[in-house]
């Protein structure tokens, strides 16, 4: 019997280097980016259309389209905040993209500069207008279960806005732990409400290791059915508008993991770990995942 796919979504071009220290060119990034789609990865979120001033280190997105345009074997995925970001996007030639709403008041405000009731409904027009332009679209679904400024967030608001964003065009939602304050009994939860409603096929998780609890997050949502998941290369990462948003859950650790317990990734594990060394320098920073040094070490004892 052939091993289950789980797809992971790489985002370290996007939510991996938008707060990092060192800002990357975009050729930079676009070298990063190559290395990923050679190392196998099914999709890769590679750019926000932001505004270069609220985030410095996303300026260029275009260039690095551009420098994609021949890719078609890996889901080339933008972020798009509003519907400014949206336009610019399909004029780059974004053929997936991905709204990001938080499920609160305050988070809204402090990212995208709108109330939470704007911003449902700017990303409910941005998925119809891409829906008519033949996209693809995720719908984030940001602080699922924790904000840094409202605290704990209500599930029911989750499944509410995920359920608006499938209705206006969504082909996915991301379930995303923006801080890393989720534990496993909290992701099993929402995500058994989450299925419950709209089926497992839809969704994704999107975990941060704050507190060191990623990869358990994972398990649980894997023990809900949910075969889809965002990583970054090295553990980089966080969102520079959400206070002790650390790095993501490291692409290396996920891949390794999912590997060992009997799961198709497609990813080459020994190309990946040559990223993070190649992250490192690039980024004058160690980087946070586990299990690169440990395939370093085996490497090197063979
Ligand atoms: N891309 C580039 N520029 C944009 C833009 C976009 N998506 N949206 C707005 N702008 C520009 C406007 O053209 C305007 O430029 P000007 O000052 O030269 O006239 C300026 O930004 C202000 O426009 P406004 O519509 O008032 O936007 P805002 O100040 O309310 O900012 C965001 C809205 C979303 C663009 C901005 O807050 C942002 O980029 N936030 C980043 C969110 C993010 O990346 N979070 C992390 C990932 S979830
Ligand atoms: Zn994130």
């Amino acid at each position: 019997m052939s091993a289950e796919f789980v797809f992971i979504n790489e985002v370290g071009p996007r939510d991996g280097l938008q707060n990092q220290k060192t800002i990357l060119t975009p050729r930079d990034r676009l070298t990063l980016i190559n290395q990923l789609i050679e190392a196998n990865l099914p999709g890769i979120e590679v750019a926000s259309f932001v505004n270069p001033k609220a985030v410095p280190a996303m300026d260029g997105a275009p260039e690095i389209m551009l420098g994609l345009q021949e890719i078609n074997n890996c889901e080339i995925s933008v972020l798009v905040p509003n519907l400014k970001g949206f336009e610019l996007a399909r004029e780059a030639g974004a053929k997936i993209i991905s709204v990001v709403p938080s499920a609160t008041e305050t988070m809204n405000q402090k990212n995208i500069n709108m109330s939470l009731g704007e911003t449902i409904s700017s990303s409910c027009n941005i998925l119809k207008e891409a829906k008519i332009s033949n996209l693809r679209t995720r719908a984030y679904v940001s602080v699922a279960w924790e904000c840094p400024y409202e605290g704990k967030v209500d599930s029911k608001i989750v499944l509410d806005i995920a359920s608006q964003m499938l209705s206006s065009g969504a082909d996915e939602i991301i379930l995303a732990d923006t801080i890393g304050a989720a534990n496993p009994s909290s992701v099993g939860l929402l995500f058994r409400n989450c299925v419950s409603e709209f089926g497992h096929e839809i969704l994704s998780g999107h975990f941060h290791d704050t507190r060191a609890m990623a990869l358990a997050n994972v398990c649980a949502a894997l023990a809900e059915g949910i075969r889809k998941f965002d990583s970054c290369i090295g553990g980089l990462g966080g969102c520079p508008f959400a206070p002790g948003a650390a790095g993501n859950l490291a692409t290396e650790d996920l891949a390794n993991m999912l590997d060992q317990m009997g799961y198709s990734t497609n990813i080459d594990l020994r190309k990946l770990s040559e990223i993070v060394l190649f992250c490192e320098e690039q980024l004058h920073a160690p980087l946070g995942g586990r299990m690169s040094a440990w395939l370093n070490k085996q490497s090197k004892a063979i």
